[in-house]
């Protein structure tokens, strides 16, 4: 297997609204808490508005020939995005924004890996490049990673890559992980 990863711009993401979709779908089976909000989310609803309301984007895909199998998503905005990117849905649990020391934080935001190609290592590469660069950013030293409820392997994932748990949104709908 010859997975190659290449860095897409914003202008580029329609090729993986199918994958954004299917996490979309995947997300929703493993919750417990509201599996329901998911209905109402999908490419065109976080995926777009998200590229739009950052200050800053990166999408990176992996491809197995001529089928992408998987991406990651990050981004950079405002710290206070995050006090109501929701908010169609639930206001935000209290979360202490002045102990994010920028204006700014970092985000990944999505992430995705088809089931077949998971567990060998192709989604610590795409972690890996996604956290290069938004190591590279100067203007933040913080990143989040939003977790949503019942997905106990991402969590997992997270936390073996050194990001710990930091608060909770959405009445436990999202966990939220930090680079302390
Ligand atoms: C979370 C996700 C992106 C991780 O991608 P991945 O390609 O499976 O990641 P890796 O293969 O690098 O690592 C996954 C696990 O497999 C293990 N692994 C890596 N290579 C392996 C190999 N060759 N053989 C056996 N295990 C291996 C890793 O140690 C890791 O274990 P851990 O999760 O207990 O730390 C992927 O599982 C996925 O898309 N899940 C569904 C969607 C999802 O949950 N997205 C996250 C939303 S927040």
């Amino acid at each position: 297997m010859s997975i190659k990863y290449k860095v897409i711009s914003a202008d580029n993401i329609n090729c993986i609204k199918n994958l954004c979709n299917e996490l979309m779908v995947y997300q929703k089976t493993k919750a417990h808490i509201h599996p329901e909000w998911f209905d109402n989310m999908c490419f065109e609803s976080r995926m777009i508005p998200a590229i739009d309301g950052s200050k800053s984007n990166f999408i990176i895909t992996a491809k197995d020939k001529d089928e992408i199998i998987g991406y990651a998503y990050s981004n950079i905005c405002s710290k206070t995005t995050y006090s109501d990117g929701f908010a169609t849905l639930e206001p935000v649990d209290f979360f202490d924004f002045n102990s994010v020391k920028g204006d700014d934080v970092g985000c990944l935001s999505q992430f995705f890996i088809k089931e077949d190609y998971r567990k060998t290592g192709i989604g610590t590469i795409l972690f890996n490049r996604s956290l290069d660069w938004l190591n590279s950013a100067e203007s933040i030293d913080d990143i989040f990673i939003f977790v949503s409820n019942g997905n106990e392997d991402a969590l997992r994932f997270y936390q073996g890559k050194g990001f710990k748990v930091s608060h909770q949104i959405l009445g436990g709908f999202i966990t939220v992980l930090r680079n302390f």
